[in-house]
């Protein structure tokens, strides 16, 4: 989704500006630009539509250069995917500014700003903020005053930064619903929406907070609350060597992410190495508020949310708490009733999902008795805004399909689910068991590596439809979701998941020669119900592929085909089944020869509504 990037320094800047973008473009986006301002105080403009590789062709072809500038990268909201709606946008060749996140009240200060001439070059809600500023700016205020009286005017989501011809060495920013971050330098100052951008020019990073508005020069950084008060902000430094995220031998991050699965499965679940209290692996204060949990709020959205479903089962099963879990778009809306004793647990890879984030913030003053996030993003909103902390241990995950930052949640889900069990209804030897499957799972991942080849073959079934069915039973029907999901993303075949028991209350009717079926039965104690499902499929005509534990008895016929699956511990099945289908998703998009880690329109990290 959009990213920022922004420096004021005494040094030229441009290829800073470009690094941060490239370091941003894992997260999806459609068109890129950057302004600076010259040695001759005029602003210089690049702006294309596409990959941040055209923003560099224009700049070889035309260098703009500066100390201080702002980057972008957009993906569209309001306004298609264009150069002219690219940001950054400019008011009267004097101001610029980049945005992320959605005014929500734009028209009427559209309408207010035409009527005192303002003319609009896009068709953006952003360009509304540019015209805003300059508006205080031309009235005589200062680039902090008139980014203040701004931010006052706006309704909605922001992450603003901007620069002024008339304060060629500032940089003016605010933050209201969608992160941001300063790097702190020697001699000179950055900003992003991702401490990512930034880690090739700092390790020192300033967390921006809710309503904070800063300016930063090379040698002055303030940073100011949503009451206009100056604050000292917590400097952190994030000294752990910057990750180095390359390709290797993959040909895309997500085949490589899907293989890295065995490590940081283990890794995730390591954390409980050594340890006296499973507890201690959600932080300071865990024990004493697990002993009151008496029931779960999962929230979440995308795979995110799937892992949500997953946990469900267990928490319930083999735990014995209440679960109740909801996408967080529509949870943070609802009128709810809260029910005594209940933990509220956000699920979010990045941390920065805005409707999770929302609805961690709109969580009733005494609806819950503490929250808890999962996520894979040390530093994240959710997680500097949340009581309890699992954090996964996935590594940067660059492919915007989500798979191994799923696999290792689902990880720190069964531990929470171990963690809150042994106070309710699970035993030391079902936690024993669990343990034992936990530390056995990067081995059956392994062999479902291993079976890529096979996988690869089921796939060419799927290429010329544009449909297909994911069934499931139990707890592995968010595991055909989760397969369903995957193969949309990243094929862009039409795939709905549906519950093997409601087959015939509505998908059948789709079913026939056009329409293959996969069906996620590994072979628990719902086998026998979902052998009748797939046979009412396959009386149908369709094709059937079945992901089936080794020792189930289903065996490959015509129009079935069956990928026999290891067989490994029930508890651990829903993380196995999931590689398979991952392999089979990236399979079928390989062949269609889509942007595998970058799917079209989506993006990595949704940080607007
Ligand atoms: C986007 C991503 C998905 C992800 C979802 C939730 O849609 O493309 O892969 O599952 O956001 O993201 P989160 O970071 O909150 O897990």
């Amino acid at each position: 989704m959009c990213g920022i990037v922004a420096a004021a320094a005494r040094r030229e800047v441009s290829e800073i500006l470009l690094e941060g973008l490239r370091r941003l473009e894992y997260r999806g986006y459609d068109s890129a630009g950057m302004a600076l301002i010259d040695n001759e105080r005029n602003l210089q403009l690049h702006k294309q539509q596409g990959k941040v590789s055209e923003l560099e062709k224009a700049q070889q072809l035309r260098p703009v250069l500066g100390c201080t500038g702002i980057a972008h990268t957009r993906w569209a909201t309001h306004g298609e995917p264009s150069a002219v709606n690219a940001h950054p946008h400019i008011s009267d060749q004097r101001v610029a500014l980049v945005h992320n996140g959605i005014i929500e009240n734009h028209q009427l200060l559209r309408a207010e700003l035409l009527a005192q001439g303002y003319q609009f070059s896009s068709a953006t809600d952003t360009e509304v903020v540019v015209h805003l500023l300059h508006r205080e700016l031309a009235a005589g205020r200062s680039l902090l005053e008139a980014m203040q009286s701004t931010v006052g005017r706006l309704e909605g989501a922001y992450a603003l930064a901007a620069i002024d011809t008339a304060h060629p060495e500032q940089v003016v920013a605010a933050r209201r619903g969608s992160p941001l971050v300063v790097g702190v330098g020697i001699g000179e100052n950055f900003l992003a929406s991702d401490q990512l951008a930034l880690r090739q020019v700092t390790d020192r990073f300033i967390f921006l907070e809710e309503g904070d508005v800063v300016l930063l020069s090379p040698s002055e950084l303030q940073v100011f609350d949503s009451a206009g008060a100056p604050v000292e902000r917590t400097r952190t430094s994030i000294s752990e060597a910057v990750e180095v995220v390359e390709l290797g031998a993959y040909d895309h991050y997500m085949l490589k992410e899907i293989h890295e699965q065995p490590r940081a499965l283990a890794a995730t679940f390591a954390q409980a190495a050594g340890r006296e209290q499973l507890d201690e692996c959600f932080g300071p204060g865990a024990t004493e508020v697990f002993d009151r949990v008496q029931g779960v709020q999962i929230v979440a959205c995308g795979t995110s949310f799937h892992a949500g479903m997953v946990a469900r089962y267990w928490l319930e099963e083999l735990a014995g708490i209440p679960c109740e879990v909801e996408v967080a778009s529509e949870f943070r809306y609802r009128k709810r009733v809260g029910h005594e004793g209940t933990l509220l647990v956000t699920i979010s890879q990045s941390g920065e999902t805005a409707d999770t984030l929302a609805a961690l913030r709109n969580a009733g003053e005494g609806e819950f008795i503490g929250s808890l996030v999962v996520s894979n993003v040390a530093n994240s909103s959710l997680v500097r805004e949340s009581e309890l902390v699992f954090l996964t241990q996935a590594g940067m995950e660059i492919g915007v399909a989500s798979t191994k930052a799923f696999t290792t949640q689902l990880v720190g889900l069964l531990m929470l689910t171990m963690a809150l069990g042994r106070r309710h209804a699970m035993s030391p030897e079902k936690q024993l068991e669990i343990t034992r499957a936990l530390q056995a799972l990067p081995d059956y991942v392994r062999q479902t590596l291993a079976l890529d080849g096979a996988i690869e073959r089921l796939s060419d079934a799927f290429i010329p439809r544009h449909h297909a069915l994911f069934l499931g039973r139990g707890i592995h029907y968010p595991i055909a979701m989760e397969g369903a999901l995957k193969l949309k993303e990243i094929s862009y075949i039409h795939a709905e998941a549906y519950p093997a028991g409601e087959l015939k209350h509505g998908p059948l009717a789709l079913v026939d020669n056009d329409m293959p079926v996969v069906a996620v039965a590994p072979g628990d104690e719902l086998l026998e119900k979902v052998k009748s499902n797939l046979e009412e499929v396959r009386s149908r005509g369709a094709e059937l592929f079945v992901f089936a534990d080794q020792q189930a008895g289903f065996v490959s016929e015509p129009r079935v085909k069956v990928l026999s699956m290891p067989h490994c511990p029930e508890v651990i099945k829903p993380i196995v089944y999931t590689v398979a289908l991952q392999l089979l998703s990236y399979h079928v998009a390989l062949q269609k020869g889509t942007d595998v880690d970058k799917p079209r329109n989506l993006a990595k990290s949704v940080t607007v509504e």
